[in-house]
Formats: structure tokens, sequence, C-alpha cells
């Protein structure tokens, strides 16, 4: 664990999360603390059913602790927060809506004025490098496009708290690695805070001040490990022995936990 100066823009304590089923009660998420500092970039990293996705639902307000408490910008969270974007590892564009339709929809949700951000939307989809498709359907997109627009859709409002849940795991490698370097970019330029799902240990450094590494049954924090490489990192930083020293780090956390079975843990 590490200490920060930076004040806590999420702070969660003692969460818990059992999930009733007639099958059996489920323990998701066991006593979790955890500080996300303001526009700080933290992943969690873990194996399968560790309990990330329950997490960001929960930050989110689509679940509800069985125990335990969040507070956001030092209030209590009640409901859903304001200020949040989300980004899901399958995109959820609307078929019969254009891309730009699709990233206007939050304007839509929150009732907004569109004059005032459709030129917004333009920009984004420009900045990540789709903008001549934005009258195109997303069907006729590839994933990593499709993926794009899902993170400017999560971005238009300008949400100070981004949650994102595997969002490129469904992308072949070269995307994979060019959404990373943008993400990057996005993230150094608006300093959101950013709370990262991932299964792939590289990317985890990769993009991250802090990795929360997780493990199952019940789901629980391991341990929180500082990412220290200077920004902005190029995609050659997984070449450095430092870099090498901390994925074999890691690795052997999800060893002693068990867990190296963990999908994509390499
Ligand atoms: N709605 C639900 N009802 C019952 N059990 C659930 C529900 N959602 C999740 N679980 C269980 O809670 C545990 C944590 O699930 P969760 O989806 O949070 O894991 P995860 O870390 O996101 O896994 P993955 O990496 O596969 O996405 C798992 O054992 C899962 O089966
Ligand atoms: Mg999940």
């Amino acid at each position: 664990m590490s200490d920060t100066a930076a004040p806590a823009h999420v702070s969660i304590a003692g969460l818990s999360k059992t999930y009733k089923s007639p099958r059996g009660d489920v323990l998701a998420l066991s006593t979790l603390d955890l500080e996300l500092p303001r526009g700080s970039f933290i992943s969690l990293l873990g194996p399968s059913g560790c309990g990330k996705s329950t997490l960001l639902k929960i930050v989110s307000g689509v679940e509800k602790p069985s125990a335990g408490s969040i507070s956001i910008g030092g209030r209590a969270m009640d409901g859903t927060p304001d200020g949040l974007g989300m980004v899901f590892q399958r995109d959820v564009l609307m078929d019969w809506r254009s891309i730009l339709n699709n990233v206007m929809l939050p304007v839509e949700f929150l009732n907004l004025p569109r004059s005032e951000y459709l030129p917004k939307a333009r920009d984004l989809l420009n900045l990540f490098g789709i903008g001549e498709f934005a009258d195109r359907y997303p069907w006729e997109l590839s994933g990593g496009m499709r993926q794009r627009a899902s993170i400017c859709r999560a971005l238009l409002t300008d949400p100070q708290l981004l949650l994102m849940d595997e969002p490129f795991g469904a992308l072949d490698a070269f995307t994979r690695d060019e959404l990373n370097m943008e993400l990057q970019k996005t993230w150094m330029r608006t300093r959101k805070t950013v709370l990262f799902v991932t299964h792939s240990i590289p990317e985890a450094i990769l993009l991250s001040d802090k990795i929360v590494v997780m493990a199952a049954r019940p789901g629980r924090v391991v341990e929180v490990i500082d990412i220290d490489f200077p920004r902005p990192r190029p995609l050659s930083v997984r070449e450095e022995p430092e870099f090498a020293r901390m994925t074999r780090y890691i690795r052997e956390i999800f060893e002693s936990t068990g867990a190296f079975a963990a999908r994509g843990a390499a």
C-alpha cells in the first residue's frame, strides 16, 4: 500500500457484496478498502470472478453494496453519481443511430443543449480518428472504431470519473496498443480519475499510476502497487528491464494466490 498526497476522489471503505442466488450466496467482494486520488489512473487487475465488474457496478450506482460505504468528492454516495462516464468491453452502441447520434446519447439522457454538444462530439470523433465516420452506422465500423466511438460517448459531457470495464479486451493486439496510447494521451490532457479493469498485466503497467491486484473467492485486494514510469509512456517502455521486473512481480502475486490461470495474465 502506498500513501498519496492527492485528495481522494473516491473513497471505498469496508465494501462487501454478496449476490443472493437460489444455488447459494456468492461473496463477490469482501471488505474492500480503496482510495482513488483525484486525477489518478487506477487499474483493477485480477482473475475472472474476483469482483472487478461488481466493484464498477457499485461505484456507478447500478448495484448496491451489502456492507461498507463509498464517498465521492467527500460526500456519501447516493444513487448514480454525477459526472460519471462508462465504457464496457462490448460497446453498447445502438445500431439504428449514426455514430454521431450514438455519441450524443448522454446529451439526450441528461437533457443538455444539443447545439452546444454537437461541435464537442465532432471534435472528439476527430480526436479519436473517426471523424469521417460520424454519419455512418455502428455496423459499418470495425470493432476498434466502435470502441473509439464508445470512448467519445463516455467523454462527451466531460465526466470527472471514468469507469472502464475491460474496454480493450475484445480488440486485436495492434488496435489495443493504439487505443492504449490514445487513452493515455486523453487522460494526460484531461486528468480525469479513471478506474480501469483489465486482465492484462502489461496493459495495467503501461497505463496506471496504481495497480490494484485482486484475488477471487472471495473477491479482495491483495496489493496496491505504484507505477512510476515517467509519462508519456511509449509502447517501448514494455521492453525496459524495470517493466519486465514489474510484470514478474505481479505474476508472482497471482501465483501465490493460486490464480495464475487468469485469462491473459501474461
Ligand atoms: N448478478 C449476479 N448474481 C449472482 N452472482 C453474480 C452476479 N454478478 C456476478 N456474480 C458473481 O460474483 C463474482 C464476481 O463477479 P464479477 O462479474 O464482478 O467478476 P469479474 O472480476 O468482473 O470477472 P471477469 O473478469 O470474468 O469479468 C463471480 O463469482 C460471479 O459469478
Ligand atoms: Mg468483469
